[in-house]
């Protein structure tokens, strides 16, 4: 069964829909406005996209090699942070921000919804949805949709935020004051079911392990006189803040 999220995000529903320009500090948490806003900041080495640019470099480790022709297609991609740490890949990226996708380099961009993807069943060799579970309003659909792009015998990757107490604590209360994700950002209505995501995947054949990451403690703490020298994600033990999943779809 599918379930609908609930979010306080009015806009959400809509995904192709022209805001208009409200303040910033009138959006919505989770607000798609908020990515218009920021376009310009996709790249900034210390901007506030910054700890994205880090996980990307944690995602990209488990992407395994290219061989020739393979599809890779990034759900949720932005401006498309994950390139620059793959190779030989033909690299789809499917957003609903138009300014993100204008902003984005070393990917096709495709401006679509994840819930709805505009691609075909079974094109992708790797499907990749990086911090972007935590953004949708119905996560039964958006994994259905990763897996029905992704070809039997292909990889899921994801990387996003725990449904937990710490990981609002964290996550929201912390991260987004000090500024390593930008305010307003994230609503804490969708961070994500751990089980209920291993649920879905396994109905659509695929089997997801989990594993907790968090950046490493010294790189963070030397990060503002390393002169936006990339921090470090490591593994850590628990899944119950950022943590990230993997599996092949079976086939
Ligand atoms: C936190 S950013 C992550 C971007 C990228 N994956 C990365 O890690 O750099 C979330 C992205 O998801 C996009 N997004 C949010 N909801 C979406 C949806 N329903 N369909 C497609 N993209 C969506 C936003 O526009 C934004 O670019």
């Amino acid at each position: 069964m599918t379930r609908t999220r609930k979010s306080s995000c009015k806009t959400h529903g809509s995904p192709l829909c022209q805001l208009p320009a409200k303040p910033q500090n009138e959006l919505e948490p989770n607000d798609p406005a908020l990515y218009e806003r920021l376009a310009e900041q996709w790249w900034h080495p210390r901007g506030p996209f910054v700890m994205l640019h880090w996980l990307a470099a944690a995602r990209a480790r488990l992407v395994p090699a290219a061989r020739p022709g393979a599809v890779l297609v990034d759900l949720g991609c932005g401006a498309g942070l994950l390139a620059p740490h793959l190779h030989g890949y033909r690299h789809i990226g499917v957003d609903l921000s138009e300014p993100s996708l204008r902003r984005a380099r070393g990917i096709e961009p495709v401006l679509g919804d994840v819930l709805a993807v505009p691609l075909p069943d079974e094109c992708a060799d790797v499907v990749v949805a990086g911090e972007i579970l935590e953004h949708v309003h119905d996560l039964a659909g958006a994994v259905a949709e990763a897996c029905r792009i992704l070809r039997p015998g292909g990889l899921l990757v994801l990387d996003t935020l725990a449904d937990t107490a710490v990981c609002r604590l964290v996550a929201i209360g912390l991260a987004e004051r000090v500024g390593l994700a930008p305010r307003g950002v994230h609503d804490p209505a969708l961070l994500v079911d751990r089980a209920a995501l291993v649920r879905e995947c396994a109905r659509h054949g695929v089997r997801l392990a989990l594993r907790g990451i968090r950046p490493s403690l010294l790189d963070l703490l030397t990060w503002p006189v390393r002169r936006g020298r990339p921090v470090r994600m490591v593994p850590t033990a628990t899944t119950a803040v950022l943590f990230q999943g993997a599996g092949r779809k079976k086939g």
